[in-house]
């Protein structure tokens, strides 16, 4: 199953792919590129000292949305994959895309959908409005991607416990650690052996 990984961050999540998959916890599958839209993210870097094709498309680079779409579209294309992970990736899917890659987009979101998330609900944000609302567990979720916002049917969750004192920072690292790093491996692998 050949892979391609869009982020926009430092690529934790990808590096628990490209781990699992040099330790064989995920089998089948090889990522045929990553694709970020911040040139200057830690993520390219990682991609690249594991040998893996990467590039930056960002909207900054075009003159408008639809010249990005085209590029965006073009740009993973080319990889001809079976599946694309968004593992941080902020930029917004355009319908045209989830039409072409339907069932084929999977998504990480930092909380237990429908728990915190949709417009506006990413990164540190996701954490922050956890511990204003004063919740004593949280977690992760892997689903796929359709038209809405983290609103695609759900593969896996994992729950994480939030911890008397918890900042945003601190919790984000224990939902990484504790449940991202482990369940979007399990998904990658769930689906190259078509268990989901
Ligand atoms: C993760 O928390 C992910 O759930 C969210 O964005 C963050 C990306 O982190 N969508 P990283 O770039 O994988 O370290």
């Amino acid at each position: 199953m050949d892979i391609v990984v869009c982020v926009s961050g430092g690529g934790t999540n990808l590096q628990a792919i490209i781990d699992k998959i040099a330790d064989g916890t995920i089998e089948n599958t090889r990522i045929a590129g990553v694709i970020s839209n911040n040139k200057d993210e830690y993520a390219l870097t990682r991609a690249r000292n594991a040998g893996i094709d990467a590039e930056c498309i960002s909207p900054k680079d075009y003159a408008d949305r639809e010249e990005f779409n085209k590029a965006f579209l073009a740009g993973v294309e080319k990889y001809d994959p079976d599946l694309i992970v968004l593992a941080g990736f902020l930029v917004n899917i355009p319908p045209a895309f989830v039409e072409r890659y339907r069932g084929k987009i999977i998504n990480i979101h930092p909380s237990l959908i429908p728990s915190f998330c949709g417009k506006g609900y990413y990164g540190l944000k996701v954490h922050e409005k956890a511990l204003e609302r004063g919740v004593k567990v949280t977690g992760a979720t892997v689903h796929y991607v359709d038209e809405g916002t983290d609103t695609g049917p759900i593969i896996l969750q994992k729950a994480v416990e939030v911890m008397p004192g918890d900042t945003p920072e601190v919790l984000q690292k224990r939902v990484m650690e504790q449940a991202e790093w482990i369940i979007l491996p399990k998904a990658i692998d769930m689906i190259a052996k078509g268990l989901s």
